[in-house]
């Protein structure tokens, strides 16, 4: 995370903005005009060119960070996919999808027209490369033209099915690409020149032992340090904040602890189906596509110790330990749900490619405990689905209720309890609820909420996600991806619920459209607590 680039795209004024200037990382350079500064020269090898997640969320960040100037001159991006293509063809493609983005109002790159000169700028960098991803041929080509990449630092991202991430590692390893050069000693201020890194999508496993398998077979290859494991939500601005609202504040870090809050529910409502993923979703389901990597991501931002720095170990290893602390979950502490025709749509077994008795589940709602001292005993409830009533990322932390009864007609039990909120998705803010006097002549307690929101104190960009992401990999800061222990640690917390001793966790119903099964409110009512409702607060239409 690279902490001076926090204002980069931010018009904000002095009063309602601070650039943090934290302890810079052992590979921050020098800030350029306007504290931007360019990363590192290098060549970005992106396998998997004509795929998606290039068209819909690479170029978008490749286009953001070509505005701002954050690329260097002499960078270059080589695209490898199945199949031959002439370079302009593709240029004119990602062209074609970029504007079609931008002007879309739903996408999160509506940046609206695009801007000629960026677009050309970044244009001229892009060359393809025509190639089979198991072929030792695309990997001799691919050679000679990283002999002219500058410094001979090359980034290789692979944006592809997660079935060629191992053979892609075994044939760049045994074409020598992965050895960085003996002058790629770091100063331990600046890049190191002469780098090669690994970029890996999610999913990185399917369960605690492919996970192993995979890190295994990586690391024949290559050091950790070359390891950049992508988990999309950590480049959302609003989950980076979540550092910045604890540890910038006074007000919060003294009850953050069991003594204080009472529970937290992370939430990720989502109100599309598998959108043409069939396939993929059949294998995954909701529990491994969110659970283990992004809501634990989630859970990881909250209730982590205060790092001693921003250095990328100091915050890796704080995260690493929540990881290791939360309890193992067990089918007990899990509710699974499948969406079946509602009021927003067909059954997810009527959806392409999957099966007609599908069992695989599109909601997942869990009961999860951290055993460490801060948090032992405050449950996190966590849920996702798809086909939800709402799309809505948030995490609220719920405070106990005040200890006396003060107020005669107001019992303690009928307060609205304080919840901090901070969303993530689609809406960007925080807000506090707390109770204030009404107005007039009695003692009346009434529940107010007091909210904050990005749109209103700074100018939104139409900002992917993947920019910070891409930018802190070519500067060489991996505190904001995946250390191999902590993947793994997150699949070992979920094992018995992927591999149930007992029979698979049963898969209850929900209509398109709704909230979730009713199963998942019974979860919390074992507790004595409820969901936050997921349809009728304000950000719901947001
Ligand atoms: C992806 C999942 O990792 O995250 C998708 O595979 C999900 O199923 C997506 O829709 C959610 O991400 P976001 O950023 O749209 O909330």
């Amino acid at each position: 995370m690279s902490t001076s680039s926090n204002a980069a795209g931010s018009d904000a004024s002095d009063t309602t903005a601070t650039t943090a200037k934290l302890n810079p990382g052992p590979h921050s350079v020098a800030p350029g005009p306007a504290g931007k500064r360019p990363a590192p020269p290098c060549t970005l090898v992106i396998f998997g060119a004509g795929g998606d997640l290039t068209k819909r969320l690479l170029m978008p960040a490749l286009y953001n960070l070509t505005l701002d100037g954050l690329l260097d001159d002499g960078m270059q991006i080589i695209g490898v996919n199945h199949g031959a293509r002439e370079t302009q063809a593709w240029r004119d493609d990602l062209h074609g999808a970029l504007q079609q983005f931008a002007a879309d109002k739903a996408s999160t790159f509506h940046a609206g027209k695009l801007d000629d000169t960026a677009w050309n700028s970044l244009a001229k960098r892009l060359e393809y490369m025509g190639g089979e991803f198991e072929d030792d041929a695309t990997f001799a080509a691919l050679k000679q033209k990283l002999d002219k990449a500058p410094g001979g630092n090359v980034i290789f991202y692979l944006a592809v099915t997660a079935r060629f991430f191992k053979p892609i590692v075994e044939h760049l390893g045994k074409a020598g690409l992965l050895k960085e050069s003996d002058a790629s000693e770091s100063d331990g201020k600046s890049a190191k020149s002469g780098f090669r890194r690994l970029v890996i999508e999610k999913p990185f496993g399917t369960d605690l032992a492919s996970a192993r398998d995979l890190n295994a077979h990586i690391l024949n290859y290559v050091q950790e340090s070359q390891v950049y494991r992508i988990d999309h939500f950590l480049g959302k601005d609003t989950v980076q904040s979540i550092l910045a609202v604890r540890f910038a504040n006074a007000l919060f870090e003294p009850i953050w602890r069991r003594e204080y809050i009472d529970s937290v529910q992370i939430t990720a409502a989502e109100t599309i189906g598998v959108e043409g993923r069939g396939k993929f979703y059949e294998q995954t389901g909701a529990f491994r596509d969110m659970l283990p990597n992004h809501l634990f991501q989630l859970l990881e931002m909250v209730a982590m110790e205060p790092p001693n720095s921003f250095d990328a170990e100091a915050v890796r290893d704080k995260k690493a330990e929540i990881a290791d602390a939360i309890k193992p979950l067990t089918p007990s502490d899990v509710v699974f749900g499948q969406y079946e025709k509602g009021p927003s749509g067909v059954a997810y077994r009527n959806e392409p490619d999957v099966a007609a008795e599908s069992t695989t589940e599109t909601y997942a709602a869990a009961r999860v405990f951290v055993d460490n001292w801060r948090w032992a005993g405050v449950p996190f409830y966590l849920r996702t689905g798809k086909r939800l009533a709402v799309r809505r990322t948030e995490i609220a932390v719920q405070l106990k209720a005040v200890p006396f009864l003060l107020f005669r007609d107001t019992p303690v039990e009928a307060l609205t309890p304080n919840v901090l909120t901070m969303r993530i998705d689609p809406a960007h803010g925080t807000s506090f609820d707390f109770n204030v006097k009404v107005p007039g002549p009695l003692m009346q307690i009434g529940a107010v909420q007091s909210s904050f929101d990005y749109a209103d104190f700074f100018a939104e960009r139409a900002n992917v996600g993947y920019e910070t992401l891409l930018y802190d990999c070519m500067l060489g800061d991996e505190t904001l991806f995946q250390r191999a222990d902590s993947i793994e640690t997150s699949w070992a917390a979920v094992d018995d619920v992927l591999h149930p001793k007992q029979g698979a966790v049963k898969v209850c119903g929900y209509p398109a459209g709704s909230t979730g099964p009713k199963e998942a409110d019974e979860l919390l009512a074992r507790d004595g607590r409820t969901w936050r409702p997921l349809q009728t607060t304000p950000d719901a239409k947001k």
